[in-house]
């Protein structure tokens, strides 16, 4: 789920120093028509967000509540994460991805990805340290980094090979060597999947240069058509350079519980820890506990969940062909992402998704909310039912006609 700021914000905060260097969320602008259009008593179809609309599976609910009952669970828990937690999210990588990791010193439960990511990238980043991450991706990777006052360097993907080749010509010719590369696969917005050989690669290059690596696996379980995302902790070696961020919201249907974890290279885990130690004294604990549960007994939830998602791409790719409007089908992740019809490309994605809001009453993120290079597409999150996203089609179909 991406962060909305409130549009009704006057921007009075502009001259904050930190502030003023995040941008209003290009996304307001859909929202506010999808708010004005509802209150209309409009029918909008909502595939701009991804925020997932399944509910959570009953047993995890149901610990939760159980151990909300625990007077002992309302105190202040621990800022890194209750140990059992910690060791039942290293026992799934076990199971998972054959990697060991020490519950202690490798593993940090957070408030979700994204608050690994901000709160890491504050840790280890100082000011001017380049960041390295393709584009476009999920906002924070490039703002934690400007939050951070580091280097955010945007190397554009067409694919995952051209990243990589892009990222090696950096290393040979730029005067300011990455201190952090950070990736994402499958990856939001553009879909894009790797396998263990571009992982490979990267932490080659991180060794060499000495560089650290951030990979955000958000998507690490949404996975078609007999395709699994690697962890880049499969990589011999991957610990010494490399953390993996693992979150419960898309796997679980959890994102609004806020619980994820840090995983692998005990320095960077130990940064984070010490300025989380600071910042928060952890997640509710009954959620924790919680947690432990859906990591431990809900493997078929997320294999009915991820399901789910590919019913929906299907219908939606289909549906998008017969409206005229070919796209490629994904192997991982919750999104699709679709170049802009060729007539209406020259007027921007933004213009575009306005378009479809206003003519077909779907909701789409327009691509150039990504960063520069997610101009020419706009996403959608699988995130409504079947036959809404076929009821879509239909609109979209109507409306470029
Ligand atoms: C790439 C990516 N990372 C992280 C997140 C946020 O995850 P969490 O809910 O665990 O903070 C998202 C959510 O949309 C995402 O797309």
């Amino acid at each position: 789920m991406e962060f909305m700021p409130d549009s009704n914000d006057p921007g009075s905060n502009q001259e904050f120093y930190r502030i003023q260097k995040l941008p209003p969320y290009v996304f307001a602008v859909i929202n506010e028509m999808k708010a004005k259009a509802r209150a209309a008593q409009q029918d909008v179809i909502d595939l701009g967000m991804g925020n997932p609309d399944g509910a959570t599976p009953r047993i995890i609910v149901n610990k939760m509540i159980e151990a909300a009952r625990n007077p002992k669970n309302h105190r202040y828990s621990q800022s890194k994460g209750i140990p059992k937690l910690r060791e039942e999210i290293v026992k799934r990588y076990k199971t998972s991805y054959g990697v060991d990791l020490d519950p202690g010193s490798e593993a940090i439960v957070t408030i979700g990805a994204k608050d690994s990511l901000a709160h890491l990238l504050f840790a280890v980043i100082g000011p001017g340290d380049a960041v390295v991450s393709p584009n476009p991706a999920y906002p924070i990777h490039q703002y934690g980094v400007i939050m951070a006052e580091g280097h955010a360097c945007l190397l554009p993907m067409p694919t995952p090979a051209e990243f990589l080749e892009r990222l090696k010509h950096l290393y040979k010719t730029s005067s300011r060597k990455p201190k952090l590369i950070l990736i994402s696969f499958p990856h939001n917005p553009t879909t894009m999947c790797v396998d263990l050989d571009f992982f490979r690669e990267v932490v080659e290059l991180a060794h060499e240069h000495g560089s650290m690596i951030v990979h955000d696996f958000a998507y690490a379980d949404l996975c078609f058509d007999g395709y699994r995302a690697p962890s880049i902790l499969q990589v011999p070696g991957a610990k010494e350079v490399a953390v993996e961020i693992y979150s419960m919201s898309k796997s679980f249907n959890m994102a609004g519980w806020r619980i994820g974890f840090c995983l692998g290279n005990s320095k960077m885990i130990n940064a984070l820890a010490r300025i989380k130690s600071y910042l928060d004294y952890g997640v509710f604990q009954p959620l924790q506990i919680a947690a432990i549960i859906a990591l431990r007994e809900c493997a078929e939830d997320t294999k009915k969940i991820c399901e789910v998602y590919r019913k929906r791409r299907d219908v939606l790719v289909t549906g998008l062909k017969r409206a005229g409007w070919p796209v490629e089908s994904p192997r991982g992740s919750m999104f699709l992402w679709a170049p802009v019809p060729e007539p209406y490309r020259a007027g921007g994605s933004l213009e575009f998704a306005k378009l479809l809001m206003e003519k077909a009453l779907v909701a789409v993120s327009p691509g150039i909310g990504f960063g520069p290079l997610g101009e020419g597409h706009v996403r959608f999150a699988l995130v409504e039912n079947e036959q809404r996203i076929r009821q879509a089609t239909k609109s979209i179909k109507a409306f470029l006609k």
